[in-house]
């Protein structure tokens, strides 16, 4: 969600704002744009729709050395070329990641000293606020420090003054911004991976740290007052922005689904968190990590019998505080910058709730606000539609609920042994689903309209996650019902050929779900079976057969087939699969 890259240098900057752009288009966004320094004079271009747009009016061999970029995920005023960033006010322009908050009161104050807006953001406000405070304090390092207690929100800001025609100043606040440096320049971005072709070496800029940066030098701020920062080394390489080979980067990371659960299983043993001492878990999180959330409270309660609430982040955090002591409150996210996950569990530290954060990205907001983490070892992950990564979630928390079990004795030795056995098996059973033909399932049900999901127990949060994963990349409309609702209401949505897609994994209550898909089936659904489990064939049309599994191990296996289905349905629509409409990756704002 938005995106933020700048360069000063030895080396032309143009062809590095476009490229860091390139790498960022995968958090999501609606329009680009890019402002340079060229003989002294700041010149900006700006395009709706993808970079491509915008890198055919920019001409990449200007002679420029220094510049901000930006993808907008559009949140104040639609996605126009006045709306995109950078904005320009005064001697000021700028790029924005976040949501000012006051920028009403903020904009009054400005119309009020003459000041005019051409856009509907909050971030043309800032710029005039910026310019505002400068022309008083005539010293940008002065200003920004003031700007830090005027702006409310969140924010990462990259910031170009006409005054200062080799420095690019960086600051933030809530919103992720790191500060890359190399033998050849320095820059700013809003992770590595977006300069990752340029370095790997970068400094994590910290709320409210003010960064001024020239072509060889970097200097950090707080409070007025020059701080040293350790220098960090980015783990990964170029090769996560290389689809290798794959057509799509959400096919190649269903591909390493098998690796991520080999270096879940190795990293196990150095998980740091026994949770014996915890009467409850409270789990916060949105979207596939809910669903991921929904899967460990089964498991938890059932085997570790310790009573478990999933929460969605943005409802937790303004729901009243009830939680009580000797809970633990967990929050799980890929990006690890989701604005409502980190705001829930702040509510949690500050009412003195221990809190642990299962997280996939290293030193990322949520890993640095939590008490403790765990980091699930997916790796990067490009496309906006998660896949490893919330498997990830799903074996790291299976482990945790297990290893509860044991410590609490509810599960034997022989027990534990048999089911880390089932775990080990789990990434040749995910190559052979990762290998089975979707296509021809996907041709039956791709020009439906609607598609039910159905479950109950565990593989009701399994077809909440099957139902997200095709709605969001190949815009048919989903719904996952618990398969017991049904004739509450929606049955009355089924018609001759409506698909019905329904996880069986759980066979205590297979016999119920079976009647629920006859109950569908007598009016006309076509009815697709996910399940490693006997069941009359005269309940299903068409079965993906399931390897044999265990509670701990079926929620990863089940869901494999549905990643696949809902890629090779969205192929035949000729969606955009990397990079569905109106979505984001990293979902940075409220
Ligand atoms: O980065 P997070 O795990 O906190 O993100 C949570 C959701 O935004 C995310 O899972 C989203 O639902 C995905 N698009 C689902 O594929």
């Amino acid at each position: 969600m938005c995106g933020i890259i700048g360069y000063v240098g030895k080396k032309k900057a143009l062809p590095i704002l476009i490229e860091g752009l390139k790498a960022l288009e995968y958090r999501g966004y609606d329009s680009a744009g890019i402002a340079y320094l060229k003989n002294n004079t700041i010149e900006m271009v700006k395009s709706i729709g993808r970079i491509s747009n915008l890198e055919e009016k920019v001409i990449e061999t200007e002679d420029s050395y220094m510049g901000i970029g930006h993808t907008r995920w559009a949140t104040h005023g639609k996605p126009t070329e006045n709306n995109a960033h950078p904005h320009h006010v005064g001697k000021i322009t700028l790029v924005h990641n976040g949501i000012i908050e006051n920028y009403k009161e903020l904009k009054e104050e400005c119309l009020a000293k003459g000041y005019t807006f051409q856009s509907d953001t909050d971030t043309e406000v800032a710029a005039a606020m910026i310019d505002m405070v400068y022309r008083e304090e005539k010293d940008m390092q002065k200003t920004l420090q003031k700007i830090n207690k005027i702006l409310e929100g969140s924010y990462a800001l990259g910031i170009l003054c006409e005054d200062d025609t080799d420095t690019l100043y960086a600051v933030r606040k809530d919103s992720p911004l790191i500060v890359g440096t190399s033998t050849t320049g320095n820059y700013i971005a809003s992770d590595v991976p977006a300069i990752i072709k340029e370095t790997k070496v970068y400094y994590l800029l910290e709320p409210n740290e003010i960064a001024e940066i020239k072509e060889s030098e970097i200097h950090f701020y707080k409070e007025g007052k020059e701080i040293e920062k350790e220098k960090k080394e980015y783990e990964g390489d170029a090769s996560v922005r290389d689809k290798m080979g794959y057509a799509h980067f959400m096919l190649k990371e269903m591909h390493e689904e098998t690796d991520v659960i080999q270096n879940t299983l190795q990293a196990f043993p150095t998980f740091d968190a026994s949770l014996t001492s915890y009467k409850k878990i409270q789990i916060v999180s949105c979207g596939s990590a809910f669903h991921a959330g929904l899967v460990a409270k089964s498991l938890f309660e059932k085997y570790a019998k310790v009573p478990v609430e999933v929460t969605i982040a943005s409802e937790y955090r303004y729901a009243p505080f009830l939680t009580e002591k000797n809970t633990l409150v967990i929050g799980v996210s890929q990006s690890g910058e989701t604005a409502d996950t980190l705001a829930a569990l702040k509510l949690a530290k500050e009412n003195g709730i221990d809190t642990l954060g299962i997280v996939n990205v290293k030193e990322s907001s949520i890993a640095r606000e939590v008490d403790k983490v765990i980091y699930t070892v997916a790796g990067p992950e490009i496309a906006v539609a998660t896949t490893k990564a919330y498997l990830a979630q799903v074996t790291t928390l299976s482990l945790l609920a297990l290893s509860l079990a044991y410590e609490k004795d509810n599960i034997t030795k022989e027990e534990y042994d048999t089911i880390m056995h089932d775990f080990s098996l789990l990434p040749t059973k995910v190559k052979e689903l990762l290998n089975k033909n979707y296509k021809e399932i996907a041709e039956k049900i791709y020009q439906k309209e609607d598609i039910f999901y159905l479950g109950r127990g565990v593989d009701y949060a399994l077809a909440m996650e099957g139902s997200l994963k095709l709605k969001e990349i190949s815009y048919i409309h989903a719904e996952a019902y618990a398969a017991g609702e049904l004739k509450h209401g929606t049955i009355s949505l089924i018609e001759k050929g409506t698909p019905v897609i329904s996880v069986i994994t759980d066979t205590n209550l297979k016999e119920k779900i079976v009647s629920n898909n006859k109950e569908v089936h007598a009016r006309g659904a076509y009815i697709l079976v996910i399940t490693n489990t006997d069941i009359p064939e005269e309940s299903y049309d068409l079965k993906i057969e399931l390897p044999e599994g265990n509670p701990f191990t079926n929620p990863v296996l089940a869901v494999v087939p549905m990643q696949m289905l809902g890629y090779e349905v969205a192929l035949l629509r000729k969606c955009d699969i990397d990079k569905p409409k109106n979505l984001a990756k990293s979902v940075t704002v409220e």
